[in-house]
């Protein structure tokens, strides 16, 4: 297993260039299943995990050609089932089961283990599916849905955590092909699900709402091919910005989508970092003294839980007292005892992280635990004394397309050690 091996005190500068959004080509990709025809699409980038998908269309029966950022699904035959083997890596695999549905009236999916950042069940995916009229049977590990016919419904989809980002496009995509209206109410507004109902509006589908509570689909009788460009990657954008706060003298982000961004450009500016935005790219710099803040994870718009730990790791090192709360994953703080390795003061209050800023930390052997606490040990390690070494470095390259090169092109001094 690969290792990450930063040398803290590099200052940065320049400018990058964000990939296509991980969390809109996962379901994009998906919902190429609901055509035969050849659909096209852009900028996908080059990660594990949309590897793993094109693996599990693969399965599925769907011809997949890549030439790089580019993808060719031509899903004329499918079949219903995906095993444990192909699904266990990736949790975003539980959006085939949609798209299946609605292209066979029927799926067998192997269910989603859980994972770090917190259980994570499904149970407003598979109420959504039953109130399209679909039958649900959960045994030995598969999910189940078989529906002689999908009919459109109201449903609600908010759960106690709010709204479902995957569980939104997942009814989506089944509706598509039901008969009638679905209206989604307490829908997902996050810009992934908005790049899904435009891809899939130009399939033929006839979807609206999307980036509101509440989306509502007009059933259609069948959907064909089409050819679309993935969005930018607003949490990678983010937390290169991010790494500009901790160690920049002026890092931009380039092909990005500024309006995305707000949430994290407010904090950054609450943290009296300098934003300058314009059409497709945002810069920040420092700008006296950083002051601490306190944040709250929130669905979109609001502070992306995405974006929690880099923003712990930022915090970790900005004078005075700062509080996060994540109300999205409450445990997703597996980052914050590797930070403390490194010297970092953070106390945990249920899922609430108190930091008291210190003056730097000390670089440390650290190990990665998902891909955006990964992310956030070597944003840390940027501005420490010394070298951090971040193991298990597979977490990040499910997410981050070269993050580590990336980096160097900025100035860091990172290297990967092949383990
Ligand atoms: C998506 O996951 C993203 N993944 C996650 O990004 C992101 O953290 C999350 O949305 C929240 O924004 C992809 O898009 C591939 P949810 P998703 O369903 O859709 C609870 C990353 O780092 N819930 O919006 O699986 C759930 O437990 C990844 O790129 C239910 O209770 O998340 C959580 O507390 C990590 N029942 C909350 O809702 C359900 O049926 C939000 O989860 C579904 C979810």
């Amino acid at each position: 297993m690969d290792k990450i091996l930063v040398h803290g005190g590099n200052s940065l500068a320049g400018s990058i260039k964000i990939s296509g959004s991980k969390n809109s080509a996962l379901p994009i990709l998906a919902a190429t299943l609901l055509t035969r025809e050849p659909c096209t699409i852009h900028r996908v980038p080059d990660l594990s995990d949309t590897h793993y998908m094109l693996q599990i269309l693969t399965h599925l029966g769907a011809q997949v050609e890549r030439a790089s950022g580019i993808v060719t699904v031509t899903a004329d035959k499918v079949q219903s089932v995906a095993p444990y083997d192909v699904v266990r890596k990736m949790r975003a695999s539980v959006g085939v089961i949609g798209p299946l549905l609605g292209r066979c009236k029927e799926a067998t999916v192997s269910l989603p283990g859980g994972c770090v950042i917190g259980d994570r069940p499904i149970d407003l995916h598979l109420k959504g599916f039953e109130a399209l009229g679909a039958a649900v049977r959960v045994e030995g590990g598969n999910v189940k849905v078989f529906a002689p016919k999908l009919a459109g419904a109201v449903i609600n989809l908010r759960g106690k955590f709010g709204p479902t980002v995957l569980g939104t496009d997942n009814v989506m995509m089944a509706a598509v092909l039901a008969e009638g209206t679905t209206v989604i109410e307490g829908a997902a507004q996050e810009p992934e699900v908005c790049d899904l109902a435009d891809f899939l509006n130009k399939m033929g589908a006839k979807i609206e709402g999307a980036g509101t509570r509440r989306i509502i689909v007009e059933g259609v009788s069948e959907l064909h091919g089409a050819e679309h460009d993935i969005i930018p990657d607003r949490i990678e954008a983010g937390t290169f910005l991010v790494a500009g706060a901790i160690a920049g003298n002026g890092v931009t982000v380039n092909r990005v989508e500024p309006k995305h961004l707000t949430a994290i450009t407010e904090a950054l500016s609450g943290c009296g970092f300098k934003i300058e935005a314009n059409k497709q790219s945002i810069t920040v710099s420092p700008n006296g003294a950083p002051k601490p803040l306190e944040i709250t994870t929130e669905p979109y718009p609001g502070f992306p839980t995405d974006m929690q730990a880099q923003m712990c790791a930022l915090l970790s090192t900005t004078d005075g007292i700062s509080v996060i709360t994540e109300n999205i994953f409450p445990q997703r703080y597996m980052h914050v005892a590797e930070l403390k390795r490194m010297g970092a003061q953070v106390q945990m209050e249920g899922a609430t992280a108190v930091i008291q800023g210190v003056e730097r930390l000390t670089g440390a052997p650290v190990m990665a635990s998902d891909l955006r606490a990964s992310a956030a040990l070597v944003l840390a390690g940027l501005k420490a004394e010394g070298i951090t070494e971040v193991s298990r470095v597979y977490h990040i390259d499910r997410g981050y397309e070269h993050l580590d090169e990336k980096l160097s092109e900025l100035g860091a001094h990172i290297e990967r050690v092949k383990a």
